[in-house]
């Protein structure tokens, strides 16, 4: 039952909240380029001194990376209610390519009831939505069902290197009924989600080699590889024209989607040409076989997230560069595992490279593909607590995107995770004019509200 007082203090302070959320959105705490370290940081510091002003124990903790931030509700040495750890991250991805934003990334503007700028969906406005909602209890006096610690860290755009570390540190302390994450999305604001199954990650970047420096193209050209030829033929080996990544063993691990989940997937809302209207391309491209719903969730993919080579100044220049670079990524699926298919695409690149080149392959970041069965108690209560707060049925959803620390808190903690996303579709995360509607984020205030009543009765 929503309380009235809670919601007062929502609604009397709803201006206050997107002005914090602004605050909050000026640091530009790019994770990824060392150029922001101390942007990264002195966000961490905000949120340490903002949890402390709403009534939290809070602390900075140094990581050999970005800190993380550390605030609980109680005061106890050990939590006495059942205990939740609320998990978000202040870090943002880069903003590039700059010139196609309409406003500033890091100056957050409203528009028709959207906050635009760089980490306003994904995820600054998520866990404020859950820090507002403690700030209504403790403000109003009222009490809360459930003790509470946030972990927010600053890696996740990163891959969470150091996260799994400092949860392993802290496991004593960190002991909990489950975790809660709002960190994912919902097809639209009439179906609130619950999503039940995240896709894996395996990173590595790769180098070509040829002649030891940049060559004239006139002088040389055709009697030497180019490595930027040579890297585009590597690259277009690695699929076939059906989309099937065509990488010996790739797919061996991967657990068919069953027909109840086909099914249950054909039910969510979806409109081919709305998708390619939203993403502004001609014609869909997918694995053959797949719905467009199972191809970005459900199925394993390998995807070219940068390709670097040659001259790309002003104008033109006509060299054979001395080297190409890609960084790749796959997308995995249960029960894939990031080594070993990390394994599989370096040997099968290894086996193509012509001998006219060098290769070198850097092993990036990783994380495992996440399902859980969303027909226990704790997520019964999610999604009554979802129904409640967003008025509208609650719909089950498997997401393509990663968030590599879920595994790491079922595996260390041995404890429920519990996605309950509150982004939108076309909130553009990781692009250019990312934006969170203001309704996202006052829903996800009363979805926080109403959750830990619900999870404290079934804990
Ligand atoms: N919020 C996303 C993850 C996400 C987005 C899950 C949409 C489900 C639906 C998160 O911030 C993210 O972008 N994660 C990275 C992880 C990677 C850098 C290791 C990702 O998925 O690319
Ligand atoms: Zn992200």
């Amino acid at each position: 039952m929503p309380n009235t007082q809670i919601e007062s203090y929502l609604r009397d302070n709803q201006q206050r909240f997107i002005d914090l959320l602004c605050e909050h959105v000026r640091f530009p705490s790019i994770s990824a380029q060392a150029e922001h370290r101390k942007d990264v940081e002195a966000c961490a510091g905000w949120l340490v001194t903002h949890c402390k002003k709403i009534g939290l124990q809070a602390r900075l903790c140094p990581t050999p990376g970005h800190p993380v931030v550390l605030a609980r509700t109680f005061t106890t040495p050990a939590p006495r209610k059942p205990h939740y750890i609320v998990y978000g991250h202040y870090d943002v991805q880069p903003v590039d390519p700059l010139d196609l934003w309409s406003s500033p990334p890091f100056e957050p503007v409203v528009q028709k009831g959207r906050l635009f700028g760089r980490g306003t969906s994904d995820n600054k406005g998520q866990h404020l939505a859950h820090l507002n909602a403690v700030e209504a209890y403790l403000k109003t006096g009222t009490e809360l069902p459930c003790d509470l610690t946030f972990v927010i860290e600053g890696e996740e755009e990163i891959g969470s290197n150091h996260l799994a570390d400092f949860l392993q540190k802290n496991r004593q302390s960190l002991k909990c009924q489950g975790v809660v994450i709002s960190d994912t999305g919902m097809p639209s604001l009439k179906h609130p989600a619950l999503t039940y199954a995240l896709r894996g990650i395996a990173a590595l970047g790769i180098q070509v080699t040829g002649p030891d420096r940049d060559l004239h193209s006139g002088i040389y050209g055709g009697s030497v590889e180019n490595p930027a030829m040579a890297l585009c033929q590597l690259l277009a080996q690695l699929r076939d024209a059906d989309g099937r990544i065509a990488i010996p063993g790739f797919y061996d691990d991967v657990v068919p989607l069953s027909d109840y989940e086909r099914e249950q997937l054909a039910r969510l809302p979806y409109s081919e040409a709305g998708y390619k209207k939203h993403l502004g391309v001609k014609a869909l491209f997918g694995e053959a076989g797949f719905t467009a719903g199972e191809q970005r969730s459900a199925r394993p993919t390998l995807e070219i997230n940068g390709l670097t080579s040659g001259y790309q100044g002003e104008g033109s220049k006509t060299i054979i560069p001395s080297w190409a670079k890609a960084k790749l990524t796959c997308r995995l699926v249960p029960n894939q595992k990031p080594e070993k298919v990390l394994q599989a695409v370096a040997a099968h690149l290894k086996k193509i490279c012509p001998p006219t080149v060098r290769l070198e392959i850097k092993a990036g970041h990783g994380g495992a593909p996440f399902l859980f069965s969303p027909d226990g108690p704790k997520a019964k209560a999610a999604l009554r607590a979802l129904e409640s707060a967003f008025k509208h049925p609650a719909v089950l959803l498997r997401e393509g995107g990663s968030i590599p620390i879920v595994n790491e808190f079922q595996r260390i903690l041995k404890t429920d995770v519990l996605l309950l996303g509150l982004a939108l579709p076309d909130d553009n995360a990781h692009s250019p004019n990312e934006k969170f509607d203001l309704a996202c984020y006052t829903q996800g205030m009363r979805l926080s509200t109403q959750l830990w009543p619900e999870l404290a009765a079934v804990s």
